[in-house]
């Protein structure tokens, strides 16, 4: 299975979060490539069975939680009928950012199998444990 893992990422929290599903993924057996949304490799994502897309939740930490940098999430070329799934990091409180997250990678043409957010001081076991679970339901409904 080809996984990329796009991220965007302001203070590095949801860069890490991308490596470590990453690294999941790869010891899962698939193969994997981690890349900022500024640096895509068209025909990585071509080729790809499953994406994973991140960016940080943006928000004023009681309300008004939404997906950060959707400006820069927007140039992903369109992931049609790509099976996706969308990660997000937060310090608190996500809010429905991952909802709001998935609806816009929906309207960008994305199959979203998953969304969550991730805490930011829990990445390390938030985050392969997301990606086992992504790949474990991707793998037994391919
Ligand atoms: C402008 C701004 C607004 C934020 N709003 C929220 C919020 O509403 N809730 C929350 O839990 N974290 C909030 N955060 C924290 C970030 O979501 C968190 O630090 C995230 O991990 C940053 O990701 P990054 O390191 O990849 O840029 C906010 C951060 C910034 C800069």
């Amino acid at each position: 299975m080809n996984v990329v893992v796009i991220h965007q990422s302001r203070t590095g929290n949801t860069r890490r979060a991308a490596e470590l599903i990453g690294g999941a993924a790869a010891l899962a057996g698939a193969t994997v490539a981690v890349r900022p949304v500024t640096n895509i490799d068209y025909k990585e994502l071509a080729e790809a069975d499953l994406v994973f897309v991140g960016t940080w939740v943006d928000g004023l930490i009681l309300f008004g939680h939404r997906p950060g940098d959707t400006g820069k999430v927007r140039q992903i070329p369109k992931l049609w009928d790509k099976k996706v799934a969308a990660f997000m990091t937060h310090a608190v409180n996500p809010g429905n950012a991952a909802d709001k997250f998935s609806a816009l990678l929906e309207g960008h043409g994305a199959k979203v199998v998953a969304a969550r957010s991730l805490n930011r001081r829990r990445l390390e076991d938030e985050a392969p444990a997301f990606a086992t679970e992504v790949l474990a339901s991707v793998s037994v409904s391919a």
